[in-house]
């Protein structure tokens, strides 16, 4: 197990380069593979999430080279290209990778079977697997089909209309892309907005596709897809971080560039701004369809407790961590509410957190659907445990940037997932970590 190893000093400072957006990067690899022609995509993020479901779209028969690190070229060869694996998909510990595939599987005249870590076959698929049922696919799983190993058998599908019990975009997406499958028009109903990359990517690949007021419609294409060229925006979920970091740390000042500002991805920045955070968004741009900016973030004192609830969650859904770390430095309560979900991630979020920030002195107080930070508490640095979970890692890591003396974060490999980069980075703004 990896040890990431922190200890508070000098300032951050300088300019960084943010690596790609998981979400957009997972969603390139599935929907190009559709497409028809020459797909290709710039700036792709390289982790264990993404690199898990090149692997397994590889083995659907997705054409998929990667002249570089970070760049992916996929011919496509149309909607029913796709052919039955020989062997399962094995999805290793990313939920997108899982829940999507196993909607774009509900749609294909073949057998195939998903699993995964033994951590993502803890979290819950009856979300996907219910309503794809209902389209008309045979799916099995354990527990009734809610936990992996999944067993889909696709084929002919109908659209459908449906109602998401949760705001999940993983759930959507997952019913988007059957729906493209589907021999009628699906409409889904979201209770606040989820993120909405699949959405944008549809639309840019010529799928007839309308959001309004939360309600998504989508008709089977009639012509092929459109193949996508893409420059993906840094990831505005790992950006966090960096930004918290650079909040908390004395003198600092980071910009970060190319970040991708998505309004569905973006609610952790409305929260540190209406709690007095010091934030700028500079050369805002669109490319690919999507917003970016760069992202300046200095040292403020005085920030205030907040409450989030309702729509905002759904925004920052993987902030949550990092949030509470930050709370720990605002003055009064912070009160999350509304966010049940954040116990169904890589790790019991509410659990986890509480845990381990009250490791460090944090006075955090666990709800069923949320939790309440009371601040300002001076942190101290401590033995701290990641759970498998790469932002209950990342968040840690910043707490200790702030903590009296050393903080070690035990099973800091989980960072790898989404953010490998992470050590280093911190480390070239000045931070004295230590990763081994
Ligand atoms: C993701 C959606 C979110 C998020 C996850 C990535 C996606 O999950 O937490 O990190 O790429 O669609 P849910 O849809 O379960 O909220």
């Amino acid at each position: 197990m990896a040890q990431l190893r922190v200890r508070p000093g000098a300032p951050l400072r300088g300019r960084a380069r943010i690596p790609g957006d998981k979400s957009i990067s997972n969603r390139f690899l599935i929907l190009a593979a559709l497409a028809e022609g020459e797909s290709r995509a710039c700036g792709w993020l390289a982790s264990e999430d993404t690199m898990a479901t090149l692997r397994c779209m590889a083995m659907l028969g997705a054409e998929i080279e990667r002249p570089e690190e970070t760049e992916v070229i996929v011919w496509g060869h149309g909607l029913h290209s796709l052919r039955e694996p020989n062997d399962v998909l094995y999805c290793e510990s990313s939920g997108t990778t899982i829940r999507l595939l196993a909607g774009l599987l509900a749609g294909q005249p073949f057998t195939s079977v998903l699993t995964g870590s033994e951590q993502l076959r803890r979290r819950p698929m009856g979300r996907v697997t219910q309503p794809l049922r209902q389209m008309g696919a045979t799916v099995l799983g354990r527990n009734g089909g809610n936990l992996p190993p999944l067993a889909i058998h696709g084929g002919k599908l109908s659209g459908i209309d449906y109602v998401l019990p949760i705001a999940s975009a993983q759930v959507k997406s997952a019913l988007l892309l059957a729906g493209l499958f589907a021999d009628g028009p699906s409409v889904v109903r979201e209770p606040a907005p989820a993120r909405d990359h699949t959405e944008r990517l549809l639309q840019a690949m010529g799928v007839s596709l309308t959001c309004e007021d939360s309600v998504i419609s989508l008709s089977p294409p009639t012509s092929p897809l459109r193949p996508l060229i893409l420059d993906v925006p840094g990831d505005f979920s790992s950006a966090a971080f960096l930004l918290g970091a650079a909040l908390l740390v004395p003198g600092s000042e980071v910009i970060l560039e190319g970040v991708g500002v998505n309004p569905t991805r973006t609610g952790l920045w409305d929260v540190l701004l209406a709690m007095g955070a010091d934030l700028e968004r500079l050369e805002e741009r669109v490319s690919g369809g999507e917003p970016l900016a760069d992202l300046r973030a200095s040292t403020v004192e005085g920030m205030v407790g907040t409450i989030i609830a309702g729509a905002l969650v759904p925004r920052m859904i993987d902030e949550f961590p990092l949030l509470a770390v930050l709370a720990t430095q605002a003055e009064g309560e912070t009160v999350v509410r509304d966010a049940a979900e954040l116990r169904v991630k890589e790790s019991d979020r509410v659990a986890t957190v509480v845990e381990e920030l009250r490791k460090m002195g944090a006075q955090i107080e666990p709800m069923t659907d949320g939790f309440i930070v009371t601040g300002r508490t001076p942190l101290r640095g401590n033995l701290v445990d990641a759970h498998g979970d790469h932002r209950l890692a990342m968040a840690l890591t910043v707490a200790g940037l702030i903590a009296e003396g050393e903080t070690v974060v035990e099973g800091a490999e989980c960072i790898s997932k989404s953010f490998p980069e992470f050590p280093e980075l911190l480390a070239d703004l000045g931070a004295e970590v230590e990763y081994r």
